[in-house]
């Protein structure tokens, strides 16, 4: 494997290398008992599903600065600053600026993420108590170094513009990786950045249709996080609700709304607009309230919620501070069990579909992003 890094990745204020103490017991299990099939059934799967980041064709020529353009000169422009209602009326190249900026900076917390994901998955290893549980985390590992190494590659050769780690999710992938329990890694690593990140992939193929790279490499992806979350959900299962006392009931409420508010925060950019070196309040603030980043951000926790809710999480304190957020509109959504990919509310598609439908005879491409659900 070898390419071309056009642009390296920037390093945040802490430095390129952290190291994060974490006292954790690692378990053998000198029993081999393999009980939970589902586990098993899930290794199988993962095995045989394994893919290559060469194999992906990489000589694919990315220019999103061509694909906005081309949208704009269709009159996508229009639609933005009618739509999206901008704290000022945006130019064609102002949109197009934004445009790279968020993608490189969205795919850039894909990165991060995926970093924290092939570690807390490493731990995982040596912390679940069962075999078949190591069995599969350790095929998960491979999963997402390859998942680091597809980003990279893209970012890097392809985008030629990155982001550093965004502090929030920074603090929680700290969190997640330092925590001696190991059921909180799993809530934190699958069921909670994994959950989100599947929702946003989902959202980013949908926004990138033509890109056949991007859409090639999310795909992929997505289906592997999907495994992912229900790895997840399955190993969970009944431990919330049949195995833990109270007080330990009470942590992981906690611990789950923490890891919420640092998700949300992650989402807003501030950083894209300081390296525009746009009017930051101004901007974070129509990020916030613009219906339809409101809905993007609401759309990622459309799998976390339904998740919390089979394993017994969503309990009073749980939902009392979700109802604040609005986020209990999801829990009567499917879970990952019952279905692996997520679905985006209709009317986000709908606003982002008459944003797109303006593009360069893309729609086609657009179509089964969200047809697909
Ligand atoms: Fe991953
Ligand atoms: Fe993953």
């Amino acid at each position: 494997m070898k390419y071309e890094q056009k642009n390296p990745v920037p390093i945040p204020p802490t430095g390129k290398y952290q190291e994060v103490e974490a006292t954790i017991g690692t378990v053998f299990d000198w029993e081999y008992s393999l009980r939970k099939q589902n586990l098993l059934t899930l290794f199988e799967k993962g095995k045989a599903l394994n893919w290559n980041a060469s194999d992906l064709d990489w000589d694919t020529d990315v220019s999103i600065e061509r694909i906005m353009a081309e949208r704009s000169a269709a009159g996508a422009g229009d639609v933005m600053n009618n739509v999206m209602n901008p704290p000022k009326k945006m130019t064609d190249k102002e949109m197009i600026e934004l445009q790279l900026n968020m993608n490189g900076f969205m795919l850039s917390q894909f990165l991060h993420g995926e970093q924290g994901a092939l570690l807390a998955t490493a731990k995982i290893v040596q912390t679940v108590p069962w075999e078949e549980a190591k069995f599969y985390a350790a095929n998960q590992v491979m999963d997402e170094a390859r998942h680091v190494e597809v980003y990279h590659r893209y970012l890097t050769e392809k985008l030629g513009l990155s982001y550093e780690v965004h502090p929030s999710l920074q603090t929680l992938l700290g969190d997640i990786i330092s925590d001696s329990r190991w059921d909180v890694t799993f809530l934190g690593m699958q069921i909670m950045v994994e959950g989100l990140a599947l929702a946003a992939f989902g959202m980013m193929r949908m926004m990138m249709a033509g890109e056949p790279l991007i859409q090639d490499i999310t795909s992929r992806i997505m289906a592997d996080e999907s495994r992912h979350v229900a790895f997840g959900v399955m190993t969970l299962d009944k431990l919330y609700t049949e195995e833990m006392s109270g007080n330990e009931l009470r942590e992981r409420e906690e611990f789950v709304i923490e890891a919420t508010h640092l998700l949300r925060e992650r989402l807003l950019m501030t950083q894209v607009f300081e390296r525009l070196g746009w009017d930051v309040p101004l901007w974070t603030e129509w990020a916030k309230e613009m219906p339809f980043m409101v809905g993007f951000r609401q759309m990622t926790f459309s799998k976390i919620v339904p998740n919390l809710k089979r394993l017994g999480l969503l309990t009073p304190r749980v939902r009392a501070a979700y109802e604040k957020m609005d986020l209990l509109r999801f829990e009567h959504m499917k879970d990952s069990v019952e279905e692996p990919e997520p679905t985006p509310p209709t009317e986000l598609v709908q606003i982002l579909m008459q944003f797109l439908a303006e593009g360069p005879k893309n729609g086609e491409a657009v179509v089964p992003g969200a047809a697909a659900r």
